[in-house]
């Protein structure tokens, strides 16, 4: 298998190409160049793809439903130049903790357009959160409802709120990534009578403003089905607390989970199918139950940076064991990319130095850290590696860094953002001087 052979799907980012040097290329910089001046192990991100994917999001939702609010779920991969360019594309933010919802102010995001999640939210953040004016906290429980109210009455101030409700519905995921059945530590339970508890209760909330619902499924969600699913239910319980307790369904929010093609054989629904699938059960659902059609809000994490990025590593040693597997070890791993490790995640990768190469073997990519289980790919088809090379791993943009630790007193990679032959950096490579910066004798 060589580059060529899936250069048509959308694995790697769109301007990604190979050069006069036969090199891999993206937004029109050569990989092996990129690796001598930044090093390696690298994350890029191409601008272009970044930026298409906010366009696409809001027009593929906003062409087939009238009101509609794009919010990045900034959990997937946060720096400030990222948090700049979807400020300038008109989308809005999910944040979860005060370290999200600080990096978003740093760069003037407009409040208004952030939603707070959290299943734990501190008393300090939620302060945070009220200070900065944000549009919306999702309020995940009975606990947070009233401490949320009772922080505002001491402000003198009327907060916005959504309650993230639980809808029992099964999106076929990985365990781990799956928040909307019932046994899940987020929302409110709508079986249990848990979420009808905190309408009833918001609704009284006198320095609550009580907007609506939320709910997330789960991640990535490579079906459309369990969509419309969690619509149904939302809506139809919707309609009984406008009836029961007078609720406003002012907004609708139904999360994030749409999946990106990680690997040749799983290409996930095109952003337009779920746009299709999500707005239309909205319109009926809400038809069927004769309310008003609430503002939709959806919340790309993955699906709006993950084709984007592409993490770039140094081939090292390799170990062949006759009859059992040949390791090829690179200069990264599980503190980069911990996905594989906990998720069981499925990469592909090409060498960037010569993507046209001949010959092929199975090799297993093994990252640099002291834990057998540190393997970014199993059993890869690949031509013969050698030290030295440089390897491309491409749906490299979400959750790898944003879940990136410092194992091994590692430090993290650069991460530079590249368009038109130029590359900047988004975040400079972590120094061993910034490893002890925090410690005390
Ligand atoms: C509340 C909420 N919204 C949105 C997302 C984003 O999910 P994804 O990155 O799969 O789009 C998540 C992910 O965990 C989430 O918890």
């Amino acid at each position: 298998m060589n580059f060529l052979s899936f250069k048509d799907t959308v694995i790697f980012p769109k301007t990604a190409g190979i050069n006069v040097a036969g090199h891999l290329s993206i937004g029109g910089c050569d990989l092996v160049d990129l690796a001598d001046e930044f090093g390696t192990p690298l994350y890029i991100y191409d601008e272009t793809t970044l930026i298409d994917k906010c366009r696409e999001f809001l027009s593929e939702f906003q062409s087939r439903y009238p009101k509609v609010k794009v919010a990045y779920a900034s959990k997937a991969f946060m720096t400030r130049g990222l948090a700049a360019l979807l400020k300038r594309q008109g989308l809005g933010l999910d944040v979860v903790s005060g370290g999200e919802m600080s990096a978003a102010k740093s760069v003037d995001f407009p409040m208004e357009k952030v939603y707070f999640h959290g299943n734990n939210k501190g008393r300090d953040e939620l302060l945070q959160a009220i200070e900065w004016g944000l549009g919306s906290i999702v309020v995940d429980n009975l606990h947070e409802l009233r401490l949320l109210d009772e922080l505002c009455q001491e402000k003198g101030v009327t907060q916005n709120i959504l309650l993230r409700v639980s809808p029992g519905i099964d999106p076929h995921t990985h365990a781990y990534t799956t928040t909307g059945v019932i046994d899940s530590k987020f929302g409110l339970t709508i079986a249990t009578g848990q979420a009808e508890d905190g309408v009833a209760r918001a609704v009284k909330a006198k320095n609550l403003r009580l907007l609506g619902l939320h709910f997330h499924l789960g991640s990535p969600i490579f079906e459309l089905e369990p969509y419309p699913a969690g619509i149904k239910v939302a809506v139809k319980f919707a309609a009984e607390m406008i009836e029961r307790y007078g609720l406003k369904l002012e907004e609708l929010n139904v999360g994030g989970g749409f999946a990106i093609q990680y690997v040749r054989q799983s290409p996930p629904p095109a952003v337009s199918e779920y746009a299709e699938a999500i707005t239309t059960s909205l319109k009926n659902e809400c038809e069927r139950a004769g309310i008003e059609p609430p503002t939709l809000v959806v919340e790309p994490g993955r699906s709006l940076v993950g084709r984007a990025g592409v993490a770039l590593y140094r081939v090292g040693f390799s170990k062949d064991i006759p009859d059992v597997r040949k390791y090829v070890s690179v200069d990264g791993g599980m503190a980069d990319n911990i996905r594989p490790a906990i998720y069981g995640s499925l990469y592909e990768a090409v060498i960037a130095n010569r993507p046209l190469a001949e010959g092929s073997e199975v090799v297993t990519i093994a990252g640099k850290y002291c834990e057998s289980g540190d393997i970014l790919i199993r059993d890869l088809e690949l031509p013969p590696l050698n030290s030295g090379d440089l390897l491309a791993l491409p749906a490299s943009g979400a959750y790898n860094l944003a879940m990136s630790s410092n194992y091994n007193l590692s430090t993290r990679p650069a991460v530079v953002m590249v368009k038109d032959g130029a590359a900047r950096l988004l975040r400079r490579r972590e120094s061993y001087q910034d490893l002890i910066a925090l410690d005390y004798l």
